[in-house]
């Protein structure tokens, strides 16, 4: 029996790895759960999985949790203690789920009391890569990658000498506009940047797949989780979502995991690893595929992969600040403030402003939510001075939900 902690289980990846844990219930027990805002669909999954620890955003949440549970054997926390609550509950695997710099605090901590963690929220090593890594050695826990392309790459290279690997190519779907020209980009409305052709997500990372900032946060987890240098991160654009990353050679020899897109797959393979599932789902037939494609990025239309790569030439601390510019932009976005150019106009511009500062190194959590705070106050001051967007408080709910039918 494997126990289960799932941070994040009413977002995409949540929901996606309960129904993979209920379709093996010999195999898994759920034993704790976080989420936000959703009360509602927390208090089906604790009526359903019986979890014994329950943490939500906050304590008008823990009060409508408390009511719609009444009865059930469960304790109700909220906030960050509640968060952290969850990720250090004693479980043989806590999965990240949460979305944005919210996990970064409960990740560290599941980490540092020795938890597998099957990793999906890539904001954590994109924010903290060098410090999570030394939690984990230091207290024996472990990443397991629950992104698609990194579960491939982690896949290639098992049973492969590390010193024989000349470098992973990361495939991108290259997103709604990925077809479309600049200026029409530049004119892009919230429903279109939220219909990714290929993959159903929530809204954040959506927003992040149109601008390729996805893939740029994705170059610099792959940095940290296969311990690369930035060159030997490459991404090309392949549209079918087919071949889900690929791990190149010394000696030429490319080693691709392929399968049709369903995040099922990969959850499956970090929940069990080393076992494999047996998985009912829809199976790539190989000759009913039309064609492959496969094409460079266009740096000029999606700058944003570009500033990851310059982000992580830029010292330990620059990708927390693109990272924390980007997490603005898009919420101002998302709320109907601003046009699409500005997430990458002002990750641009505060990533040039924080490379212009004096190299701040990342010793310890408090020296990463630092970086973290000055690139909010520089994002949302410029989004301000730029588009009267509003100096809101937090970003208008991490998961707006609901905007793909
Ligand atoms: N979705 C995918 O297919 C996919 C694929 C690869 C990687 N990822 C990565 O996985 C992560 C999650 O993505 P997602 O698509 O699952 O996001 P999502 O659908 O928006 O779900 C986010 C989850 O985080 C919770 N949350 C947000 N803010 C919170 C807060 N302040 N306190 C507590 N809980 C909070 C949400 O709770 P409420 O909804 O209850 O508010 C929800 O359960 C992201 O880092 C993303 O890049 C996702």
């Amino acid at each position: 029996m494997t126990d289960l902690a799932v941070l994040g289980s009413t977002g995409s990846i949540g929901e996606q790895t309960l129904e993979v844990a209920a379709r093996f219930p010999e195999r898994f027990r759920i034993r704790a759960l976080a989420a936000g805002r959703s009360v509602a669909k927390l208090a089906e999954q604790v009526a359903r999985f019986r979890p014994e620890l329950v943490a939500v955003a906050d304590a008008a949440g823990a009060r409508a949790l408390r009511e719609a549970t009444a009865g059930a054997p469960v304790e109700i926390l909220h906030g960050a203690e509640g968060l952290e609550a969850v990720a250090r509950y004693p479980a043989d695997v806590v999965v990240a789920g949460l979305v944005g710099a919210v996990g970064l605090r409960p990740t560290l901590a599941a980490l540092r009391a020795g938890r597998r963690v099957a990793l999906a929220n890539k904001e954590v090593l994109v924010m903290a890569g060098a410090l999570a890594l030394r939690e984990a050695a230091r207290a024996g826990g472990s990443l397991l990658p629950v992104d698609s392309e990194h579960s491939a790459v982690f896949q290639a290279l098992a049973g492969q000498r590390r010193e024989d690997v000349a470098r992973v190519i990361l495939t991108a779907s290259g997103g709604p506009f990925r077809t479309w020209s600049a200026a029409r980009i530049a004119a892009a409305t919230r429903e279109e940047a939220l219909r990714h052709p290929n993959w159903k997500m929530g809204p954040k990372i959506t927003i992040d797949s149109a601008t390729l900032m996805n893939k740029g946060l994705e170059v610099i987890e792959a940095r940290w989780l296969f311990g690369l240098a930035s060159e030997q991160v490459g991404v090309v654009v392949h549209p079918e979502s087919i071949v889900h990353s690929l791990v190149e050679f010394v000696d030429g020899s490319l080693l691709a995991q392929l399968g049709l897109p369903d995040m099922r797959a990969p959850i499956a393979l970090a929940l069990a690893w080393p076992e494999r599932l047996p998985l009912a789902l829809p199976r790539l037939e190989l000759a009913a595929l039309d064609k492959l494609c496969f094409e460079d990025p266009d740096l000029a239309r999606f700058p944003c992969l570009g500033l990851a790569y310059e982000a992580l030439r830029g010292g330990e601390a620059a990708p927390a600040a693109l990272n924390a510019a980007n997490e603005e932009a898009v919420a101002a976005f998302l709320a109907g403030a601003v046009p699409l150019p500005a997430i990458p106009g002002t990750c641009a511009a505060v990533l040039e402003e924080f490379l212009g500062r004096p190299a701040a190194p990342l010793r310890d959590l408090d020296d990463v939510l630092a970086v973290d705070a000055w690139a909010r106050r520089a994002a949302r001051e410029r989004l301000a001075a730029k588009f009267g967007a509003a100096e809101a408080g937090p970003p208008p709910a991490l998961s707006p939900r609901g905007e793909l039918a």
